[in-house]
């Protein structure tokens, strides 16, 4: 059983709020996006931000490597909710089952371990299609070894990513009142 798994089953989920990231929704309200666009939310968790995704129009899938997570996923979106899908996967090491137009990164990146980044970075080129487009949420804390949450900045992440990806823009978004300032958000194209 993996770390993440022993958490969710002894009920230490301390990250999840029980609600979309709050950057998630203004991008939603602002970005015109291809009704239809399939998106990966990989480490989704409870599936907050995919349905989040499915509401606005997308064809979303959450991933997440803990059963229980993607267990409680699915109990917690009603039935009849249409447009997502959760699935259990490892989204360092599997083989992509699909490919994707977007993948949505929030607190996924933070939680794998540093070393792992640079496979993280090649995953997200392996699941996305050609003119697919990554859209991050990185945690800026500090970089440290003493996580999960790893910190991360923003040089690393421009550095880590722009051998794959050409970066459109980044912004700070709305956060929660105790992430203020400590997030950036990327809008990413994969090179052709
Ligand atoms: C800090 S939690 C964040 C969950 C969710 N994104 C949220 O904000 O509530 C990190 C999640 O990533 C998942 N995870 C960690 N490594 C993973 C991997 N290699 N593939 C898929 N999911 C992974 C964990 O099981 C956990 O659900």
């Amino acid at each position: 059983m993996n770390n993440w798994e022993k958490m969710y089953r002894n009920g230490d989920t301390h990250w999840d709020k029980g609600e979309p990231s709050p950057g998630l929704l203004e991008w939603l309200g602002n970005a015109s996006f291809v009704e239809g666009s399939s998106i990966l939310v990989p480490g989704c968790g409870f599936g907050h931000d995919v349905r989040a995704l499915a509401r606005a129009g997308f064809k979303a899938v959450g991933l997440d490597v803990a059963p229980s997570a993607v267990f409680g996923a699915r109990e917690q979106t009603p039935a009849g909710f249409s447009g997502v899908e959760f699935r259990e996967g490892d989204f360092l090491k599997d083989e992509p089952f699909d490919g994707f137009d977007y993948i949505f990164e929030h607190t996924c990146f933070c939680a794998i371990d540093p070393s792992e980044r640079d496979v993280y970075a090649a995953s997200v080129a392996q699941w996305l299609n050609p003119d697919g487009f990554l859209l991050a949420i990185h945690y800026m804390l500090p970089p440290d070894e003493d996580g999960p949450p790893f910190g991360t900045n923003r040089e690393e992440i421009v550095r880590r990513f722009s051998r794959r990806f050409d970066l459109i823009t980044d912004w700070e978004p709305s956060s929660w009142e105790h992430r203020q300032g400590q997030e950036q958000m990327f809008l990413w194209s994969k090179k052709v």
